[in-house]
């Protein structure tokens, strides 16, 4: 298409039409349990924020960018820890303490998501916060976000962005530090319009060496620990409303898939939700060209380059549709550039 278009408009957006918020005290979350402990190990350790994970054909394009060229050296420092600088093109985006690496989760998909399945004003709860995005693009849509995070220097990461991009929002992001097998406790008094996450993939990257972090685990306890999270999350979710999770399938070490979007589709059924819709996200190539070939050739494996986001809902879909309101796309339409001879549209 011709002219300038910017679907995602979240991260220039201003917030509008905000509605009240049944967050109680999302700044109390702030203070976690778990986080002066957590924070105490990683100093302790000397090795914060980094990124294991598998090697060879076993890991996908993500991965692979993860720990390709000199990441192992720079994850043993942190962004807290004089971790190398970022670009120039970093300054000023707030991205400047990320750690180097970590997977940026897409601001696009996740403006479409609070878009098309939440209301203006609503709560948003993520269980596996990781980093800022969720929470970044939530506040500049008007959305209430409570991510919960085990790791306690990306939660500092996230509120040293959060108050630098959000500090004027009607109603900025919150993270709370800990372990989100506790979120019922620690959530006991929210109502989420939302829930919305990107989990750790069983395995494939691993965040942090705490036996707490469900990426540590072997297959089994992960999905154990993994079940337990979502049906707390959704018990803290309102009727009528819906999940989101973005999931990518994991092969085992004989190179068989573990079935995870599956087991991801079964603990959200168990724990009363009915599966809705299923988009497919569809990932950047990288090297899967140069990789596919071998990998076919040795073991008839496809490439993969997709991602799977599923959406759930609690209750009548109906319903949870109208209570997310008409969807608004006026703003993020309005910066279409239409040129001559162009009506601005795909
Ligand atoms: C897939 S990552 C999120 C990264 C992703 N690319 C993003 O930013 O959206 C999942 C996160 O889950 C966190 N995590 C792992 N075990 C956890 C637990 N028991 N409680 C809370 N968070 C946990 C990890 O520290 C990691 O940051």
């Amino acid at each position: 298409m011709r002219g300038e278009h910017k679907i995602g408009g979240a991260l220039s957006d201003k917030p509008k039409g905000l509605g009240a918020v049944a967050v109680n005290s999302a700044a109390d979350l702030n203070h976690g349990t778990y986080a002066s402990r957590a924070k105490a190990k990683a100093k302790a350790d000397g090795n914060l924020t980094w990124v294991k994970g598998r090697a060879g054909d076993a890991l996908d394009d993500t991965s692979r960018k993860i720990l390709a060229g000199g990441r192992k050296a720079a994850d043993a420092q942190s962004n807290l820890n004089s971790a190398p600088p970022k670009p120039d093109w970093a300054v000023g985006t707030g991205t400047e303490n990320m750690a180097p690496g970590t997977s940026i989760f897409d601001p696009v998909l996740c403006e479409l998501v609070y878009r098309w399945f939440s209301p203006v004003g609503g709560v948003v709860l993520d269980p596996f916060a990781g980093g800022s995005v969720r929470g970044i693009v939530a506040s500049k849509l008007g959305r209430q976000y409570v991510g919960h995070e085990l790791r306690a220097e990306q939660v500092e990461a996230n509120r040293v962005q959060g108050s630098r991009l959000c500090g004027d929002d009607a109603h900025p992001p919150a993270w709370f530090c800990g372990d989100s097998r506790g979120i019922d406790k620690t959530c006991a008094d929210l109502n989420a319009d939302l829930v919305f996450s990107c989990p750790p993939y069983a395995d494939l990257e691993v965040y942090s060496d705490d036996p707490l972090d469900i990426s540590t685990l072997g297959y089994k306890q992960f999905v154990d620990a993994y079940r337990e999270i979502i049906a707390k999350s959704c018990a803290r979710l309102k009727d009528d409303r819906f999940a989101c999770f973005v999931v990518g399938e994991v092969r085992d070490k004989k190179g068989n898939y573990y079935n995870f979007v599956g087991d991801t589709v079964r603990a959200f059924q168990d724990a009363g939700l009915h599966f809705y819709n299923e988009a497919i996200l569809i990932t950047a190539l990288g090297s899967l060209p140069i990789r596919a070939g071998r990998q076919f050739a040795s073991g008839r494996k496809l490439g993969k380059t997709h991602q799977n986001i599923l959406v759930f809902v609690k209750g009548d879909g109906k319903r949870a549709a109208t209570a997310c309101g008409v969807v608004d796309c006026s703003d993020a339409l309005a910066t279409v550039q239409p040129t001559e001879g162009d009506d601005g549209l795909q």
